[in-house]
């Protein structure tokens, strides 16, 4: 894994991130600093009753277990804390600034929640909500144990560490439905890895053949996410370097027109209503047979078993098209706010998630890659243990989602989900129009990074 080549958080503090204002709001609970809390101390004490508050977004079929596992998880340890998931729906996190925002001013800091590293935690950063976990990164040594790269992943603009990740998906992934390949007589690559011929090859022949009302792609992107998902899946399938600098502040309006024309021909193949539906109701009706493929992370694997399906019997995945190599890179995480009812609650929480008993229950239930380099491989399911042996190959080149968070800052990728689920419904899918439209949405944000992708 080449993820030291992703160099750029240490600079993030030069970007300029949106931060919600937070700070000039009275909150009810003192803030707590973590240099005055002997954290060591307030992990070991299992006895100490409190409350933990999670707020996170896994509620399709799957994501919804694993955190309950977790939730069991610190019940077996801290047993005399009580452990309130709260569930923000619709994935990907996007909801989550807001909910947070709100909590926040109204004096009730959820005590964790779930957030990806990068650029998505510089606005609770900035408004001075969060409780440095550097102790609890030492305590439970996850320098030594994550995963090569993931630490300075993790690491913020002012060097510090306010993030315990808990797993990893890989981003650039097609799913679909073997049985609508076979039924309809279309021949299925012996090969994981297409290229881009034979994914349009494929879906004109999906198109020719699939009975009417049936298409061979979803989107699923009510939540305007999905959409941007695919939008990053098809730049870096059309140039790595089109994508370093664009997370870079290096755009230009025609490189995104050349991707946005790859992504007008490929909604000649997306059923029309695409964004009345979640990305989950999408894989129900991949799963039903309505459409044929969905383009999305690798967390619809849980959400596909939860249904009954089998990798390799009913469902399969290609990597997406001029991505073959590469590793989209999806990390979850639980941040602590310094500002909660019960701060030492929500630092439990963090270390425990990090704990080899929580990493097995979950990593299995969530079909995620475990951060920690000593989970055992048996933990995994095939497909999982494909994708984390892809992700720790020397040759394989890593990159950060800027859907999920990571590589741009979030006011930036918010805007940009906009912007894209309006191309996605528009009914000319004018790539030069919204080109312009999404430049100007990074040069609002300023974005600037200093990833280094590619050679
Ligand atoms: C998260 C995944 C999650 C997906 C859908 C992503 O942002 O990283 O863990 O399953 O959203 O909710």
């Amino acid at each position: 894994m080449k993820l030291k080549k992703l160099c750029a958080l240490a600079l993030a503090a030069a970007l300029a991130v949106s931060a919600f204002p937070l700070s000039a709001l009275a909150a009810k609970n003192p803030k707590k600093n973590a240099d005055e809390m002997d954290i060591p101390a307030i992990l070991e004490d299992v006895d100490e009753k409190g409350t933990v508050n999670v707020y996170h977004w896994w509620t399709a079929g799957g994501e919804k277990d694993a955190i309950e596992s977790v939730v069991d998880g610190f019940k077996e340890v801290y047993g005399k804390i009580k452990a309130k998931s709260n569930a923000i729906p619709g994935g990907a996190g996007g909801a989550m600034v807001m909910k947070v925002k709100v909590l926040q001013q109204a004096g009730k800091s959820p005590e964790t929640f779930q957030a990806h590293p990068g650029q998505e935690i510089e606005p609770y950063l900035q408004s001075g909500m969060l409780l440095n976990l550097n102790q609890v990164w030492d305590y439970a040594n996850l320098s030594e144990r994550a995963l090569p790269g993931l630490e300075q992943l993790c690491t913020a603009s002012d060097g510090n560490k306010y993030i315990v990740p808990i797993g990893i998906h890989k981003s650039n992934v097609i799913f679909y439905n073997i049985h609508v390949f076979e039924e309809l007589g279309i021949e299925i690559p012996d090969h994981e890895d297409i290229t881009w011929d034979e994914f349009w090859s494929l879906c004109d022949q999906l198109a020719e053949k699939m009975p009417e009302g049936s298409y061979p792609i979803d989107l699923g992107d009510r939540k305007g996410w999905p959409a941007s998902q695919v939008f990053e899946d098809i730049m870096l399938g059309t140039d790595p370097q089109i994508y370093e600098d664009f997370i870079n502040g290096n755009y230009n309006v025609e490189d995104v027109t050349k991707v946005l024309s790859t992504y007008a021909k490929l909604m000649d193949y997306v059923a029309p209503d695409h964004s009345s539906r979640d990305w989950y109701e999408a894989s129900g009706q991949v799963v039903a047979g309505t459409y044929a493929m969905q383009i999305m992370g690798a967390w619809m694997q849980p959400l596909m078993t939860s249904m009954g399906q089998e990798y390799g019997k009913d469902y399969g995945i290609f990597t997406f098209p001029g991505t073959e190599g590469w590793f989209g890179m999806c990390v979850d995480g639980f941040v602590v706010s310094n500002d909660s009812a019960d701060v030492n609650a929500g630092v439990r929480w963090a270390y425990n998630v990090s704990t080899p008993e929580v990493q097995t229950s979950f990593s299995a239930l969530k079909e995620s890659i475990s951060p920690y380099s000593d989970t055992p491989d048996d933990t995994y399911c095939e497909l999982t243990l494909k994708f984390k042996n892809q992700l720790t190959d020397g040759g394989t080149k890593v990159y950060p989602s800027f859907t999920h968070g990571t590589a741009l800052p979030w006011s930036a990728s918010t805007s940009l989900q906009t912007q894209i689920q309006e191309f996605a419904t528009s009914s000319d899918h004018d790539a030069e129009y919204f080109a312009n439209k999404i430049v100007n949405v990074l040069k609002e944000a300023s974005v600037k990074g200093d990833w280094n992708l590619v050679d």
